[in-house]
């Protein structure tokens, strides 16, 4: 059912691990890819695809990349909690170079953000993709950052952008919370295959988890205008990972787990408004 894009599609952060599952499944279905990544690319070269090693720092080779492009899959950057200096250049200054290079070029961009932009929202809500940032750590900011920039871009530029909230894309979910997060790479890929032939995007959100029984958090987002679906779901793990939770009682409260404990030191979990006691 999948279409072919009439130009090639930037591929960034090729040798990552979603890179490499989205270099393979995009090259099978006869997409030509234009590689990059900081590190070599550690597989095979697939048919029509080819790799160039740049950092994203570096403004002027992101747009020599993009040359020609008619979407840009950017998947390149840090991509856990980090300090925020380590962040600074690949994820804020690498995530304008993209925006830069797709407005030179009139493409579009697929930006791989996270579930960490939203990560201090309480699993008991259910929130809307337009819901508040409520970022998790200088990383999920970088994510509400990049979301932000696709904004800018789309109301000043007219650039199209669907920014991908990934929840937990792995081979498989591997503990209690991933079956509510966990994206499958099938319906990762059948995403940005939707995401990049869609006619028409606009500047838009997408939760990116598949069809988990548990993922009571997320709904409302544009899926039925990209026409896709998720098709596969972390429930028959349920069995084996529903007991597997940590016992800090900050991940176990928060949308973004882990991360939310990381360097926390606020005492009290924080009250549900913003601006309460
Ligand atoms: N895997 C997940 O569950 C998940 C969840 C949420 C968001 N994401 C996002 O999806 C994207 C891909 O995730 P992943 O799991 O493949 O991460 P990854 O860390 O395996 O891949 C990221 C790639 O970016 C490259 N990179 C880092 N700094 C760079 C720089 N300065 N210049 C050029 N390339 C650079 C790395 O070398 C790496 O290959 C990331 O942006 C990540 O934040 C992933």
């Amino acid at each position: 059912m999948t279409d072919t894009p009439a130009k090639p599609v930037l591929l960034t952060g090729a040798s990552g691990g979603l890179g490499r599952v989205l270099a393979k499944s995009l090259t099978e279905a006869g997409w030509t890819l234009r590689m990059t990544d900081i590190v070599p690319f550690p597989d095979a070269m697939p048919a029509r695809a080819s790799f160039t090693k740049a950092d994203l720092n570096d403004g002027p080779t992101i747009l020599r990349l993009a040359e020609g492009c008619g979407a840009i899959v950017h998947l390149g950057g840090v991509s856990t909690e980090h300090p925020f200096e380590t962040i600074l250049g690949p994820n804020i200054r690498g995530v304008f170079h993209v925006y830069e290079a797709a407005r030179r070029e009139r493409a579009r961009v697929i930006f791989a953000s996270s579930n960490h932009a939203i990560g201090f929202h309480e699993r008991v809500e259910s929130i809307g993709a337009d819901t508040q940032f409520l970022p998790d750590g200088f990383y999920g900011l970088s994510k509400a950052y990049g979301e932000l920039m696709g904004r800018l871009y789309w109301f000043k530029h007219g650039v199209e952008s669907v920014a991908i909230r990934i929840g937990s894309s792995f081979p498989e979910p591997i503990n209690a919370r991933m079956l509510a997060t966990w994206l499958s790479y099938g319906d990762l890929s059948r995403l940005v295959q939707r995401c990049v032939v869609t006619p028409k995007v606009g500047c838009t959100v997408i939760w990116g988890a598949s069809a988990n029984s548990a993922m009571t958090w997320w709904r409302d987002d544009a899926r039925g205008a990209l026409g896709w679906a998720p098709q596969d779901s972390a429930d028959p793990f349920a069995g084996q990972l529903g007991a597997k939770v940590s016992d800090d009682p900050i991940e176990e409260r928060y949308m973004g787990g882990g991360f939310c404990s990381i360097d926390y030191s606020r005492g009290a979990p924080a009250p549900r408004g913003l601006f309460e006691d």
